[in-house]
């Protein structure tokens, strides 16, 4: 099965595309996680994508499709993937489509998480982040077991830079400006479904899971 995740940012397109990994056996693909390793590891692929990151730009697609391009042909992805931040624009979607189609192949569903910009500064003020293994979490609605510490590996939490109020709202306004009309074009497509992200975490997830079956 092949997944694309789309919704504002904060609207739990990571949170749930973990989930669906697991319960698909398949693996999850998130270009700003990918972008975040490579920074952590130092890379110039990663100095290059922080510049636009932390101004809430988007990084140019001459180099995030050649990344997710070579990412999904790993062997892991040969029985599907969930895309989670890919596509981002229409170029992207297009570069997808047509790579896709090159080879017989076609995205199965297009999970529109819907949250509304004023619930979205504040999933981001609370969110924390483990830099370590990139487990996410919230002040309030997924709160690690000990304050601060991640459940999983046990490392400090921090806020993500590009989690400052100033910086969400740009990246908001790249959403509606770049990333919503993806909407249409999937809509077109037949392949979009649309679910409640307002609604706590394991309701969307249920709804989610209706969509695509077991
Ligand atoms: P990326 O990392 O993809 O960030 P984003 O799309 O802005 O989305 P987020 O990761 O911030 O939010 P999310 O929807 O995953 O929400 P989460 O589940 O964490 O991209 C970062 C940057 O990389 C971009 O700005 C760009 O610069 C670059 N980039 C990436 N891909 C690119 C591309 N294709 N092209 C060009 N540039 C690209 O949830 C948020 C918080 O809310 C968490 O704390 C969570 O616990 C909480 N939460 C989740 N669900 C719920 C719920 N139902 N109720 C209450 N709280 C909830
Ligand atoms: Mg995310």
């Amino acid at each position: 099965m092949k997944i694309i995740m789309v919704g504002a940012p904060g609207a739990g397109k990571g949170t749930q595309a973990k989930r669906i990994a697991e319960k698909y056996s398949i693996p999850h693909v998130s270009t700003g996680d990918i972008f975040r390793a490579n920074l952590k590891a130092g890379t110039e692929l990663g100095m290059k994508a922080k510049v636009f990151m932390d101004q809430g730009a988007l990084v140019p697609d001459e180099i995030t499709i050649g990344m997710l391009m070579d990412r999904i042909h790993e062997a892991d992805c040969a029985g599907g993937y969930v895309l989670d931040g890919f596509p981002r624009n229409i170029p992207q979607a297009e570069s997808l489509t047509a790579a896709l189609s090159g080879s017989g192949e076609a995205i199965d569903y297009v999970v529109d998480v819907d949250v509304p910009d004023e619930n979205i500064i504040e999933r981001m003020s609370g969110r924390r982040t483990c830099p370590k293994c990139g487990a996410s979490y919230h002040i309030r609605y997924a709160r690690p077991q000990s304050e601060g510490i991640c459940d999983a590996c046990g490392t400090a939490l921090i806020q993500r830079i590009d989690d400052a109020a100033e910086t969400v709202k740009k990246r908001l306004d790249v959403y509606h400006e770049q990333t919503q009309p993806l909407i249409d074009y999937y809509s077109k497509a037949g392949i979009l479904r649309s679910v409640d992200g307002t609604q706590d975490m394991e309701k969307v997830f249920t709804d989610i899971a209706a969509i695509l079956g077991d």
